[in-house]
C-alpha cells in the first residue's frame, strides 16, 4: 500500500499528490549527495516556494498542502541523517589487532579490561615467573623469544646442515613466505650469542635463559600440545664443561621442586651440542620407587641439554678456541604438570576455570 497522510506518521515517503510538490521532491531528492549540503537544500528556494503558496490555496486544500510539504521536508531530512551515516561507518578504519597496548591513552578510551578481582595470574605464568626468580638469583639474565621467525634462527645457525633429516624432528609451521613459528626457543642463541659478545670479550660470562612459546604441528595427546612453552638456557664463558652444566640443571630443580632431586643423562644428539645428552630427573614424588607419574620407571625424562657446537659459537663470532658454553631446553609445562600432578597438557590453556580457580 503507497504511503498517504492517513497511513504515513514516521520514516516512510509520502505519495504526494500534488504536481507542485512531486516535481520539487524529484528534483530535491537528486542534491542529497553531500552531507554539508543540507542546509542549503532545507533553506533553499525551492521548498520555500512550497510553503510560500499555502497562503494563496483555497482553505479546504490549505491543510493537505501543508501536510505533504512538510513531510517532504522530512523526507529530506531523513535522507541527509542516513547519508552521513553511511559516510561514517565507511571512513571508520579497520582495527589493526597485532598493534601494542597505548599506554598513553586516556583511561576512559581504553578498552574495558575486567577488574581484578574478577581474574588472576594464569598459573603456567606464574610458574614462569617463579623459574625466572631461581634463574636470577643463579646469576642468569631473561629474554623473550619471538612468535613468527626464519629459517636461518630455526635451522642454519643452530648447525642443522641444509636438507638434514634433523630438521624434519621439529614438526616446524611455515607460513607460505617460508617464514616460521619456532618450534624450540633456540631460536635466540645466534642472537644472544652476538648481543652479549662484548660482554664476554670484557670477561663476563653469557649467562640468559628464555622461557617463551615454542610451536609444533603434532598430534595432540595428554603431552603434547601445539602451542607450549619452552625454557632455554645459554652459558658461556672460558673453561665451561659439563659439570657446570650438570650442577646449573640440578640446583634449578632441587630449588624449584624444594627438594633433593637426582639425575642421570644418557646420550642423544642435537645438531646444535656435542656432546648432547637428554636429561632424567628422579621422580620428585616417589624418590625413584616407581609411581604413576614416572610410569613407574623412578626417572623422568625432562630436557635436551650438552656443550654447545663449535659451529654454533663460530656463526655468532665466538672464538670456541677461547670460550666454551653449555645449553639446555625443555617444555616449562612438564615441569608444573609434575610439580602440581595435572595430568592432561591440554587443561593449561583450556580456559576451564574449574581447571584455573584451583590454582587462584
Ligand atoms: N631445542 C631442543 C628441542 O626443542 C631442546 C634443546 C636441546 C635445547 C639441547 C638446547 C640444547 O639448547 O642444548 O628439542
Amino acid at each position: 500500500m503507497p504511503a498517504t497522510e492517513e497511513n504515513c506518521y514516521t520514516g516512510c515517503i509520502m505519495e504526494y499528490t500534488y504536481p507542485e510538490i512531486r516535481d520539487t521532491a524529484e528534483a530535491l531528492r537528486g542534491q542529497v549527495t553531500d552531507p554539508a549540503g543540507e542546509r542549503a537544500v532545507l533553506n533553499g528556494p525551492e521548498l520555500k516556494a512550497l510553503f510560500a503558496q499555502i497562503p494563496m490555496l483555497p482553505v479546504e486544500e490549505r491543510g493537505k498542502f501543508g501536510q505533504q510539504a512538510n513531510a517532504l521536508r522530512q523526507e529530506l531530512e531523513a535522507a541527509f541523517a542516513e547519508l552521513r551515516a553511511s559516510q561514517e561507518q565507511a571512513s571508520v578504519s579497520a582495527i589493526d589487532v597485532t598493534a601494542p597496548f597505548d599506554i598513553n591513552v586516556p583511561a576512559s578510551e581504553r578498552p574495558k579490561l575486567l577488574t581484578a578481582d574478577n581474574g588472576s595470574v594464569h598459573p603456567l605464568m606464574r610458574e614462569r615467573d617463579y623459574i625466572l626468580d631461581i634463574f636470577y638469583r643463579m646469576g642468569f639474565t631473561a629474554s623473550e623469544s619471538r612468535e613468527i621467525d626464519d629459517d636461518y634462527h630455526m635451522f642454519s645457525a643452530l648447525n642443522f646442515p641444509e636438507g638434514h633429516p634433523a630438521r624434519d624432528d621439529y614438526d616446524t609451521f611455515m607460513t607460505e613466505e617460508g617464514l616460521i613459528a619456532p618450534a624450540h626457543t633456540s631460536t635466540m642463541q645466534n642472537r644472544l650469542l652476538k648481543l652479549y659478545k662484548p660482554q664476554l670479550e670484557a670477561g663476563e660470562q653469557i649467562a640468559v635463559v628464555v622461557p617463551d612459546r615454542a610451536f609444533r604441528n603434532e598430534d595432540l595427546d595428554v603431552r603434547h600440545e601445539h602451542t607450549f612453552h619452552q625454557l632455554e638456557g645459554i652459558y658461556v664463558s672460558k673453561g665451561v664443561n659439563v659439570g657446570h652444566l650438570l650442577a646449573t640443571l640440578q640446583t634449578f630443580l632441587r630449588e624449584y621442586y624444594q627438594k633433593d632431586v637426582d639425575f642421570k643423562t644418557q646420550p642423544f644428539y642435537f645438531p646444535f651440542t656435542e656432546p648432547s645428552f637428554e636429561f632424567a630427573l628422579s621422580c620428585p614424588f616417589c624418590d625413584k620407587a616407581g609411581c604413576n607419574i614416572c610410569s613407574y620407571t623412578g626417572w623422568i625424562e625432562l630436557l635436551g641439554c650438552g656443550m654447545i657446537h663449535p659451529n654454533v659459537l663460530r656463526e655468532a663470532g665466538i672464538d670456541p678456541e677461547i670460550y666454551t658454553g653449555f645449553a639446555w631446553g625443555g617444555g616449562i609445562e612438564r615441569l608444573v604438570m609434575m610439580k602440581y600432578s595435572i595430568e592432561d597438557i591440554r587443561h593449561i590453556f583450556s580456559g576451564k576455570l574449574e581447571f584455573l580457580r584451583q590454582f587462584a
